[in-house]
């Protein structure tokens, strides 16, 4: 494993492998146990995009680890004046031991690497966001013990989430049900990536989707680069919002994930937000636990 470009390209084992050091990075930071595997290393942090989660915890992940994480705002950036990704990547592999980059695009994520010399971490793109649903998988992990057979459901937008818990969950043994409204459907890829696993199934019914589910997920009705149809969206979505309707479908005792910021009223009531707030939260800290561990896989203090 050489980058996080997105979860397509990691095999079950290197999943299950950054989840168990994950776990053991957090067991060691809960109890003050010194875990300094990247002492003096440094990571650049390209943000095109606004971040709360990402950025606090990869900066924290990093000083915890020994090393430094520099952030590094596009609005900054000579590339945010035309420099090209491939100039960008190469002068950058000189200084840093890693980059973890935040864009619109795919595939200037897929550049970086091409070009670059060093790491490269994907921290969300308009196709997908790898890093979150590490800490989603080790989320649900701890919960139920093992992925193996747990059905996942997802009501909403077929948008950068939704793509990479499908492949995350069917990598790692999961069922994965998939509610989306016509025309809001998974990535092309993603759906052939999934198609004939009897593990998966699509549909535009979220009452379908959600029965028997033990983790409900869903994600903003409008994402990031999407502020202009969110008008549109809300009425594409009317029907897809989780609430005690839907969660009456699911299992009893049924986790809720959501990758956060939450709309309440909208993807989510604020009923069913407050009843799951502690996974919600325990969710978006382990964001910080799995990061880390991913640092440690690509950049040098494999364990
Ligand atoms: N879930 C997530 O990536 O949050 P931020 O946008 O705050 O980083
Ligand atoms: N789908 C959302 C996820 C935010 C973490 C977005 O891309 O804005």
């Amino acid at each position: 494993m050489k980058h996080l470009l997105k979860l397509l390209d990691l095999s079950s084992e290197e999943i299950v492998s950054i989840l168990d050091l994950a776990d053991q990075l957090k067991y060691e930071k809960k109890n003050n146990i010194p875990h300094r595997l990247l002492e003096g290393k440094s990571l650049g942090m390209i943000f095109q995009k606004s971040s709360t989660r990402t950025r606090v915890s990869f900066e924290t992940g990093m000083y915890q680890l020994g090393g430094q994480a520099l952030f590094l705002s596009s609005r900054d950036l000579q590339i945010g004046r035309g420099e090209p990704v491939q100039d960008t990547a190469r002068v950058l592999s000189r200084y840093l031991d890693g980059i973890m980059i935040r864009t619109f695009a795919q595939k200037e994520v897929e550049d970086l690497a091409e070009y670059g010399s060093i790491p490269i971490i994907n921290g969300l793109t308009d196709f997908c966001h790898p890093c979150q649903v590490l800490a989603d998988l080790m989320t649900i992990r701890e919960k139920y013990a093992s992925l193996d057979g747990i059905q996942l459901t997802y009501i909403g937008d077929g948008n950068n989430m939704a793509n990479s818990l499908i492949v995350g969950g069917l990598k790692t043994g999961m069922k994965v049900h998939i509610a989306c409204p016509e025309g809001y459907q998974p990535d092309p890829t993603v759906l052939e990536f999934a198609k004939g696993n009897p593990n998966f199934m699509l549909t535009t019914d979220p009452m379908e989707a959600a029965a028997n589910a033990d983790v409900v997920y869903t994600d903003t009705w409008a994402s990031m680069g999407q502020e202009a149809e969110k008008e549109a969206r809300a009425k594409a979505f009317q029907g897809y919002q989780v609430n005690d309707t839907l969660m009456a479908a699911a299992h009893e005792g049924a986790m809720v994930q959501h990758c956060l910021p939450a709309y309440r009223g909208q993807e989510i009531t604020d009923e069913v937000f407050e009843a799951h707030a502690d996974e919600l939260f325990e969710e978006a800290e382990n964001r910080l636990h799995a990061q880390k561990a991913v640092m440690v896989k690509l950049m040098g203090g494999e364990q």
